[in-house]
């Protein structure tokens, strides 16, 4: 079987981790993890990047050594990928033996390599230019903003350096490069970051200078030692010098030499460094380029550059803090395609929060325990035979993971949740507790019902570890998932499942936020004058999500009570609105006329469900439109743990009759 190779770009140890930096690393963990749960062999590296100016300049700042410095930030950033449980095989520091051992063995190689046009491939030269110290990089005359020939990333006005350089000819390289990445050798995702990359091949590529005469802090160029390498050289070269290259260590070997896949998960501002440096170097060196290059988005918030100069940043802290870890990871996955720009904000979080994991992920896992505990003593009854095959989402779950669609991949476990929770509504097994004679029918659907549960918690385990940990442990299936777990009927029958705890409780949002929490697009001001708050137990009418302040509902009296025109409906016909899981639209007859009434139901009745009931109706509500489609009253219903339960009509009663 194919070996996967993973790894993140090693960070700068100038800076302290932030939400870009956890972005990345959490989504090569997750893919990591997804690779471990298919059974295939996957190694994750991640670590820090230590040498080169920008270290040096702050450890002066700081007045301590340069290697301090890194001691005191490495540490900090494998404290943080620690906390976002990102279960990598090794942290490689620039810094280590191990990793300069491996770039002087490579750059041994380099040195006396000949370039493809029979020229050697490194030769000495001066380089003039417009250095940018930040990027450690020259850069073209494009690259800069007046005025003071500023760098275009970091705004701060580059340095005219000269300097005396060895220089690798990447311009020889240009037809190879190009052949490799058109052919799909080198890999490069999503498609646009290819054709940017075969663009700058097309304009024409440039050498580059790989040794340094300004710099101490690097590791010294054997043919030139009062320079240092070239802080990308040294850098890139991790990815072969942490699998123990200059050793001769299998893991090398295993996921390198031979390996199958060997991915590179990288920002957008990083690739031409890993998508023709780093190839063309170890082309240079006779030593396999990698497969695969994937190159995630940048992270906007609220429609503004993340950046610390705005104060404008995604505290992961803060939201782990607030919602857990899993939640963060999960909408960090979940949000856009892995790959794209996009724009954080705090109330699509909460919304992703409250829809996907405390009512669908968290209610199907409570609903369904708790009905165990209620109905077969705790226990898990007889295994019967799957009504369906899951095999076919569990391969193409895992084959989206594998593609890096973490959305795709958790869009697919979000429909076979909500499956489920429709399935419940639609057998009752409240009413079939009821009947003695169904015990066998109650029994298998709750031991299918269990499987899919466990099944979803498998399936998101990539995403979301710990709750994923979590819920089969209420299953009694300890451990982590694993490939042989993905089959049917691993639940043993009279297993007694431990008692249900709540995953992910809904949360609010701050009240000084002002704005409806609810996932569905329905005003909270508009919900707390439905008659759904008249009792604390009556039910809520759409939307379904309980209303935020039933403790705090004053109590009326019998005159504002009759304000409300509640009537008996019949629904003639109903169908979903379109690009809504939660939402119904009905037609409903009530006597005089038939009404359109949108309802947040869809979730827990099918439109076929709801064809032919009497329902209650609130007549005299104004028209408001949801997702564009106009409603002309309300539906009651109860919501026992947050699901939607219609309430029903007891007898033949004619539509448009008055309830009071
Ligand atoms: N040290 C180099 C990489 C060397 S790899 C051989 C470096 N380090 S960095 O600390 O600046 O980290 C850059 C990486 O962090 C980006 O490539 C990207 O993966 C991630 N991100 C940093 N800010 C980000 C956003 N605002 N949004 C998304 N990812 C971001 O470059």
């Amino acid at each position: 079987m194919k070996s996967f190779y993973v790894t993140t770009p090693i960070y700068y140890v100038n800076a302290a981790p932030h939400a870009g930096h956890a972005y990345t690393t959490i989504a090569a963990d997750a893919l990591k993890r997804a690779l471990r749960l298919a059974g295939r062999r996957a190694f994750l590296l991640t670590g820090t990047d230590e040498h080169g100016q920008n270290i040096e300049r702050v450890a002066r700042e700081q007045g301590i050594p340069e290697q301090e410095l890194c001691d005191r930030n490495s540490a900090r950033f494998r404290a943080v990928f620690d906390s976002l449980d990102v279960a990598y095989d090794r942290f490689i520091r620039t810094t280590d033996e191990v990793h300069k051992r491996g770039v002087l063995a490579i750059w041994e190689r380099v040195a006396k390599a000949t370039a493809p046009d029979g020229r050697s491939a490194v030769y000495s030269g001066t380089y003039a230019g417009w250095y940018c110290p930040r990027c450690e990089g020259f850069k073209d005359e494009d690259e800069l903003v007046q005025p003071d020939n500023r760098c275009l990333t970091h705004e701060q006005p580059c340095e005219w350096t000269e300097e005396q350089n060895l220089f690798f000819r990447l311009s020889a390289y240009s037809d190879w490069l190009k052949a490799e990445i058109e052919s799909g050798r080198l890999r490069i995702d999503p498609e646009v970051r290819r054709n940017e990359v075969l663009a700058v091949i097309r304009d024409g590529l440039k050498d580059f200078s790989v040794s340094r005469a300004r710099v101490k802090w690097g590791i010294p160029v054997p043919e030139q030692p009062d320079h240092v390498l070239y802080v990308w050289v040294d850098a890139l070269s991790n990815y072969v010098t942490a699998l123990g290259y200059a050793d001769g260590d299998p893991l090398y070997r295993e996921f390198w030499e031979q390996g199958g896949v060997r991915l590179h998960v990288v920002g957008k501002d990083i690739i031409r460094f890993h998508c023709l440096y780093w190839p063309a170097l170890l082309k240079a060196a006779e030593l396999p380029r990698p497969t695969h290059v994937f190159v995630q988005g940048h992270i906007t918030k609220n429609g503004r550059k993340v950046a610390k100069s705005t104060g404008n940043i995604i505290d992961p802290e803060a939201l782990i803090r607030d919602f857990g870890l899993d939640a963060v990871r999960y909408f960090l996955l979940r949000e856009a395609p892995y790959g794209a720009d996009w724009d954080f904000t705090d109330d699509a979080f909460l919304k992703r929060f409250n829809a996907d994991l405390a009512n669908d992920f968290g209610n199907l896992v409570s609903r369904a325990l708790t009905m165990v505990h209620r109905y077969c003593d705790g226990r898990v009854p007889p295994r019967v035979a799957p009504g369906e095959d899951r095999s076919a989402l569990v391969e193409s779950c895992l084959a989206r993971y594998e593609k890096l669609e973490f959305a795709g991949a958790l869009s697919e476990v979000w429909a076979h949740v909500a499956r489920a929770n429709q399935a419940i509504v639609a057998f009752e097994p409240w009413t079939a507790a009821k009947d003695p004679a169904r015990r066998g029918e109650l029994d298998a659907f709750l031991y299918r019902l269990l499987e899919d549960v466990r099944l979803a918690a498998l399936l998101v385990s990539p995403v979301m570890p710990r709750a994923a940990t979590r819920v089969l442990a209420m299953l009694g299936r300890d451990g982590l998932a694993s490939p042989d777990e993905l089959g049917w009927g691993r639940l043993e029958p009279g297993t007694a499942l431990s008692p249900v705890e709540p995953l992910f409780p809904r949360k609010e949002k701050p009240e000084a936020a002002g704005e409806a929490a609810a996932p569905a697009p329905i005003e909270k001001k508009k919900e707390k004058k439905t008659v759904s708050d008249v009792k604390k137990d009556a039910a809520p009418a759409t939307p379904v999500a309980p209303a935020a302040a039933a403790e705090g509902v004053a109590i009326i009296g019998i005159e504002d009570f009759v304000k409300v025109d509640l009537r008996v409906g019949l629904v003639k016909e109903a169908q979903r609105v379109p690009k809504s899981d939660k939402l119904l639209q009905m037609q409903v007859d009530l006597g005089s006329e038939v009404r359109q009434i949108v309802a947040g139901i869809a979730e827990h009745y099918a439109p076929e469900q709801v064809v032919g009931r009497r329902i209650v109706v609130v007549a005299n509500l104004a028209p408001r439109k949801l997702r564009g489609v106009e409603s002309n009253g309300m539906v009651l219903a109860a919501s026992p743990e947050g699901r939607a339960v219609l309430l029903a009509v007891d007898g033949d009663v004619a539509p448009g009759t008055k309830v009071k």
